[in-house]
């Protein structure tokens, strides 16, 4: 069985189709398997963001194909670590649940940056690209300690 990560943001066409792109070409697909969603139904079907795809493709990962879904409460079930992209998203996961073998599942992916601060990945949609290579350069920092908590695991 694959170890299970899903990223999960407000729209699922901004932070988290970017946060699965770049998980994803740092781990081995044999092993792990990485997916997004949003916590919203406002773009479910849609491809990312213009922006997120062009930063992607600046730095080499290809995003172009991701579609974007909703988070159900059966995402509990499948995944193994949810990574909320800001607190809002965090709280509408958490509410979805009354099980703390759910809830533990959950964590906010900046505290695997600068633990203990409760820091939110920025939502980028209405600012400009300056927005999106900011959220590229900290989701690329905290996949990379993910990908160094995961190996410790194995
Ligand atoms: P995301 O950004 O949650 O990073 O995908 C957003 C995308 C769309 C909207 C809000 C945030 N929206 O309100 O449509």
């Amino acid at each position: 069985m694959k170890i299970k990560i899903l990223m999960v943001c407000l729209g699922n066409i901004c932070r988290s189709p970017l946060a699965e792109g770049i998980l994803k070409s740092k781990l081995d697909s044999n092993i792990y398997l990485v997916k997004s969603c949003g916590t919203s139904n406002y773009h479910i079907g849609n491809r990312p963001d213009r922006r997120s795809i062009a930063v992607g493709k600046k730095y080499g990962i290809d995003i172009s194909s991701q579609r974007a879904a909703q988070f159900t409460v059966n995402d509990f079930k499948t995944y193994d670590f949810i990574y909320a992209m800001d607190n809002s998203n965090y709280q509408d996961i958490i509410t979805l649940t009354n099980k703390n073998q759910d809830k533990n599942k959950v964590n906010l992916i900046l505290e695997e940056l600068h633990p203990n601060n409760n820091l939110d990945v920025p939502d980028p949609y209405y600012g400009g690209e300056q927005g999106f290579e900011n959220i590229f350069e900290l989701l690329n920092k905290a996949c990379d300690n993910i990908v160094l908590k995961l190996e410790k695991l194995s």
